[in-house]
């Protein structure tokens, strides 16, 4: 069984529209996150507390809202960012800028304890940061290949910051439009069919079949 570690379970309910029946699972465990500027490292090293406590196969996943004309920010601080400044204050933000483009981004990182030598696809064995949050016996930067493999799947949504509008959603949803709509407008369906964790759902799906 695959566990998905979150703590939303509508995060579970997404990913079993991309997999077979009943193969994927919640775990709520709350790995500590390590500082990164990009979210991958994050979700690798995430995976990699998750596959330790759960010794089964796991799925982490982090995302974050990048302002192109804010050279990415709120990016991996965005939950940070929300939970201090707000969304109306990253509205405001952005409001003064020329250029208010902005992408969601998610990456999952899957881990099982295998190796993905076979694999062609960015395999993260060795993130420095990451070994050296994995704690003392992987500490040594010069046992961070022997790290645990991780494998990575990215998705994005592109779109532009706006003044809030709907009810929908959650987190920046009211501020990002995408294709004349902000996501909080957007029935769930369609926020799913074109969100960036359902881009990058879509990927492991294809990939994990084969597995
Ligand atoms: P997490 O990685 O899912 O915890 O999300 C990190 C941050 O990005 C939190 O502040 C979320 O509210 C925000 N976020 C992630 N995905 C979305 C989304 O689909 N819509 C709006 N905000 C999101």
């Amino acid at each position: 069984m695959l566990r998905y570690v979150t703590t939303n379970p509508g995060k579970v309910r997404e990913a079993e529209r991309y997999l077979p029946n009943d193969s994927i699972a919640r775990l709520d465990f709350d790995y500590p996150e390590i500082q990164a500027t990009e979210l991958g490292p994050i979700a690798a090293q995430g995976a990699r507390e998750a596959y330790r406590h759960a010794d089964e196969p796991v799925l982490v996943d982090d995302a974050g809202l990048f302002v192109e004309g804010l050279d990415g920010f709120p990016g991996p601080y965005s939950s940070y960012v929300e939970e201090t400044l707000g969304i109306e204050r990253v509205h405001d933000i952005a409001a003064d800028l020329d250029d208010r483009r902005a992408a969601f981004r998610c990456v999952l990182g899957y881990c099982d304890g295998d190796d993905f030598a076979a694999s062609p696809d960015p395999v993260d064995r060795g993130d420095r940061n990451a070994a050296a949050a994995a704690g003392p016996d992987e500490g040594d930067p010069e046992a961070a290949p022997d790290a645990l493999p991780v494998k990575l799947f990215e998705g994005y949504v592109p779109g532009r910051i706006v003044a809030p509008r709907g009810e929908g959603g959650f987190g920046y949803d009211p501020i990002f439009e995408h294709d004349g709509e902000t996501l909080a407008e957007m029935s769930t369906d369609r926020k799913n069919a074109i969100s960036h964790r359902g881009r990058a759902l879509e990927k492991f799906a294809e990939w994990y079949a084969d597995r």
